[in-house]
């Protein structure tokens, strides 16, 4: 018996020291250890031994099930402990790996146009206003003075909802004016960026998607002057000193006088080139003098108050502040041309 147990300390204690897994040493435990184990046999046969044998082969068998088990957990520990070694080596991060470039976009060279013109009207004391693209066919002619029958109103130049006609795609942000005199408390100083449309084929001048700036003041004593002086020095601003403007006749239904203004092209610094048609100028805006109607249509009494207004055409503008020559570049997001700005 004494040598049975020799035997199986020897045997189990170099089957612990070599164990490679988890699964190993649990079936080692219960063969060694076990209810049904090896050791449990051996100590059946206790009862086989005379009286005076049993207390030094119980001692006996007591330091081998001791040294067993002492060998099962350092057993267990060193698979802890490969185990974690293994498990921080895979999921080690080597900080030295170049890293994957991020590429980072920027503003859009129109809205770099456009921030550098909301910034000149706030400075001027001007309130950004945001308004609908859907819009009432009444905000967009009738209150502007464009009654029915005025050819911007046809279907082959305006995009309607509904056969009565009455909601659109606005085809310019001077419903704003509309708005903003409906909502807001005299004096008013306002600008409006934002979306219009209109039936148009794209060409390098043209699109049925194209951006506009309303402007408005009304105050008391507010003259033609006024929009001149505010015109021109937001052009200067934006182009430089010195840029010259004119200001040439023209109508519009809601401003009375009215004109549009034009901007000294940028290529050929006024003699005439391809890129302004020969003309030396680039159109930039439409403004005027508030029509009287279309104060009184809002509850405003023209003989206390007065007036102006003006629409730019952002994209003209951005294109003239980046030397842009053709309209498309801005709707394309093609990156090689978006990234020079
Ligand atoms: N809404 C006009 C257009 O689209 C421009 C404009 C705005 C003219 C304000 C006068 C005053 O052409």
């Amino acid at each position: 018996m004494k040598e049975q147990l020799a035997k199986i300390k020897s045997e189990a204690l170099s089957a612990f020291e070599a164990v490679q897994s988890k699964a190993d040493l649990d079936a080692l435990r219960v063969k060694y250890l076990g209810k049904k184990g090896e050791l449990t046999a051996v100590l059946k046969q206790m009862g086989k031994l005379t009286p005076a044998e049993r207390p030094a082969m119980g001692q006996l068998a007591n330091e081998v099930r001791a040294a067993l088990e002492g060998a099962l957990e350092s057993a267990a520990g060193k698979l802890e402990a490969t185990a974690l070694e293994h498990r921080l080596k895979a999921e080690a991060v080597d900080v030295t790996v170049p890293g994957k470039p991020v590429t980072v976009g920027h503003r859009h060279p129109m809205y770099i146009a456009l921030d550098e013109m909301k910034e000149i009207f706030i400075g001027m004391g001007f309130t950004v206003l945001d308004g609908p693209e859907v819009e009432l066919a009444e905000l967009n002619f009738d209150r502007l003075n464009a009654e029915e029958g005025h050819p911007s109103r046809d279907w082959s130049d305006t995009f309607y909802f509904d056969r009565e006609e009455r909601v659109m795609l606005r085809s310019q942000t001077s419903p704003m004016q509309v708005r903003a005199m409906d909502s807001m408390e005299l004096p008013i100083r306002i600008i409006a960026p934002g979306r219009v449309y209109r039936k148009d084929e794209v060409d390098a001048t043209h699109s049925p998607m194209f951006h506009q700036v309303e402007g408005m003041v009304i105050d008391k004593g507010v003259t033609m002057a006024d929009l001149k002086g505010t015109l021109n020095t937001v052009v200067e601003r934006m182009y430089g000193k010195g840029t010259k403007t004119r200001f040439r006749p023209h109508h519009f239904p809601f401003t009375e006088p009215s004109c549009e203004v034009d901007v000294q092209c940028y290529k050929c610094g006024g003699v005439g080139c391809p890129t302004c048609k020969g003309e030396g100028w680039i159109e930039l805006l439409g403004a005027g003098m508030i029509h009287p109607r279309v104060l009184e249509m809002a509850g405003i009494d023209p003989e206390v108050w007065s007036g102006w207004a003006f629409g730019f055409g952002l994209e003209r503008t951005a294109m003239r502040r980046f030397k842009i020559d053709d309209l498309r570049l801005i709707f394309e997001n093609d990156v090689r041309f978006l990234e020079q700005f």
